[in-house]
């Protein structure tokens, strides 16, 4: 998988992208990721890349010459892979969407910064916009770091079996249930006896009740996605009154 990030600030991805499990996937190939700053496309002497909002207003506005410029020479005109913008008034990126990410050979991604973007960027070059939330940051970097992040881990072979993404939050909809290792005591605190009884039938169902549960609490929002099967609307009947 490859992404090419146009952003005017390429020096703040270095440390995420070199450490952990995102190090290992750019190390063994599994991951590309491309970093181009598309200053170097602006033409006049000072090198501008933004200007005065036409009709007024603060904040600066990004021109669309250099940053159409960076796209098409790395990428071609029109560009052969969706461009994602980052942008607080984008789609609110979710698990699913780094899915459909994860299976694309290749992706860009735009990084605004200052008061927004020439309106020509966002319809004429972006093909997609993400926001990673309902604030507002300084800039398309950390989203952009936070997408590619979310994307990297799914690819195959980037997490090894131990750190399989099947038992996380959101990948089937729900959020995960609750994890114990050692000690089997702690403080007097005890971890829940089924998880030490072997019977992995049993182990199962207290997840997937706990998962049930822990969703109906703190996100009743995601349960209707989740389709809940017959013996899930049981779990939930039977335990929803002491939520
Ligand atoms: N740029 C500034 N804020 C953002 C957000 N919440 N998501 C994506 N891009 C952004």
């Amino acid at each position: 998988m490859r992404i090419d990030v146009f952003t005017l600030f390429p020096q703040m991805f270095a440390g995420v992208l070199a450490e952990s499990i995102i190090g290992r996937a750019i190390g063994s190939g599994a991951l590309e990721v491309q970093l181009h700053n598309f200053r170097e496309h602006a033409t006049d002497r000072h090198h501008t890349v933004d200007d005065y909002s036409y009709g007024g207003g603060p904040g600066m506005v990004l021109k669309p010459e250099p940053l159409f410029a960076a796209v098409e020479s790395v990428l071609g005109a029109p560009p052969a892979c969706p461009v994602i913008l980052l942008t607080p008034q984008g789609k609110v990126f979710a698990q699913s969407d780094a899915q459909r990410l994860a299976e694309l050979p290749a992706f860009a991604l735009l990084c605004g910064h200052y008061g927004g973007v020439d309106e020509r960027i966002r319809q004429r070059l972006a093909t997609e916009e993400l926001s990673i939330g309902d604030y507002v940051l300084t800039g398309g970097e950390l989203p952009a770091l936070v997408v590619i992040d979310a994307v990297a881990r799914l690819i195959p072979g980037v997490l090894g079996s131990e750190e399989s993404p099947a038992a996380d939050s959101h990948s089937s909809g729900l959020l995960q249930y609750p994890l114990y290792t050692r000690p089997p005591e702690f403080r007097g605190w005890k971890a829940p006896e089924v998880l030490l009884s072997g019977n992995h039938q049993a182990i199962a169902r207290w997840r997937r009740a706990q998962s049930l549960l822990r969703t109906l609490q703190r996100r009743p929002d995601l349960l209707n996605k989740a389709e809940p099967s017959e013996a899930d609307r049981r779990i939930l009947e039977e335990h929803g009154e002491e939520g």
